[in-house]
């Protein structure tokens, strides 16, 4: 393993006013999202549509460090032959690739799931290395409920997401270590708070026993906050305040950025939470954004499936990616998005 190396891209990976645009949603996601635009899920569509993102050359030289793929799009040419990752390169971005293979009910755990992926990952980093990934995304999902998570779910999903950065390290491949706790449920910040660092406890602790370089890797929680059906909603500097003192509490310093999801937050809300955390300032790490839903949403609707719409979809996506760069800066304002709109 070459450290520097890994510590390098990491660095990359967080560049002041720059984050991650995660475009890796399996074959069954992308579905439900052109569900509610109206466009079937074929393979050119799926093509079609990331294409107009990674051609968006305003945003991706400006705003996106690095885009996380699926399997399908990290083999995939552009319309007129080139490879996807080409473009990507191209814009100064660099290129990730999602490499677990989704979620599995966890026995003895109801309701609980264990990410899996872990069998044959070695010579699956070595072809994405070879294909130019040079970062790598493995998510955990721990759920809010009655009686869970449980310990025994924390724990298990940890222990992968170590084993799976350890494998990356040894690549040469930067791992995204993402362990999400879900926004769904009606319970309060507080709870979301709790569970959040017991979740990041355990995963560091596994991080340090599976030997994982800290100064190599990118962390990709969510934020403190509210549940989706929760009857009180945390303000933005509540959000903001309790994230920054989970986080302090739990992530070395020697971690050189995190990278939030948006885990199903407004597009704004994200941007929101985002910027008055870099407001806060005094920061060990950079804090950015590695949005999938918060950054797509917009040109999604734009695009709807039509070419003539292009143009119009690049534009929503550029200025999404601006707000957010912004926001990793703790130099958004609100009013920016009214004059967009
Ligand atoms: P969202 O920002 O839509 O939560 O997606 C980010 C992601 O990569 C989830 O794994």
């Amino acid at each position: 393993m070459n450290l520097a190396e890994l510590n390098k891209i990491a660095e990359a990976m967080v560049a002041p006013g720059k984050g991650i645009l995660a475009a890796d949603e399996s074959s069954g996601t992308i579905k439900k999202r052109f569900d509610a635009i109206g466009v079937e899920s074929t393979e050119d569509n799926r093509r079609d549509y990331r294409e107009m993102m990674f051609r968006s050359s305003d945003a991706m030289s400006k705003c996106i460090s690095g885009v996380i793929l699926y399997d399908e799009t990290i083999w995939q040419k552009a319309k007129d032959g080139t490879p996807l990752v080409d473009i990507i390169k191209k814009s100064g971005s660099i290129p990730g690739i999602k490499v677990d293979e989704g979620t599995k009910p966890l026995p003895n755990c109801p309701g609980e799931l264990i990410t899996i992926g872990l069998d044959k990952l070695a010579d699956r980093l070595t072809k994405y290395y070879e294909q130019g990934a040079r970062f790598a995304k493995w998510r955990a999902v721990i759920d809010i409920g009655a009686g869970i998570p449980t310990h025994s779910a924390i724990h298990a999903n940890a222990h992968a997401l170590a084993r799976y950065a350890a494998l990356c390290q040894a690549a040469q491949i930067v791992p995204i270590v993402e362990p999400e706790v879900l926004m769904d449920g009606d319970h309060d910040v507080d709870r979301c708070h709790a569970v959040s660092e017991w979740v990041l406890k355990e995963t560091f602790q596994e991080l340090y026993y599976n030997r994982v370089a800290l100064e190599g890797i990118v962390l990709k929680p969510n934020m403190a906050v509210s549940g989706k059906k929760s009857a009180k909603k945390a303000s933005v500097e509540e959000v903001a305040e309790k994230t920054v003192r989970m986080l302090k509490n739990c992530v070395p310093g020697a971690v050189p950025g995190i990278a939030f999801l948006s885990g199903g937050q407004s597009d704004e809300e994200a941007t929101a939470h985002l910027d008055a955390m870099n407001k806060i300032g005094n920061l060990p790490w950079k804090l950015t954004f590695s949005y999938g839903r918060a950054l797509q949403a917009a040109p999604q609707k734009a695009w709807s499936g039509k070419s003539e719409n292009v143009a119009a979809a690049q534009r929503a996506f550029t200025h999404r990616a601006m707000m957010n760069g912004l926001a990793s800066l703790g130099q958004w304002k609100q009013d920016l998005e009214k004059k967009a709109a």
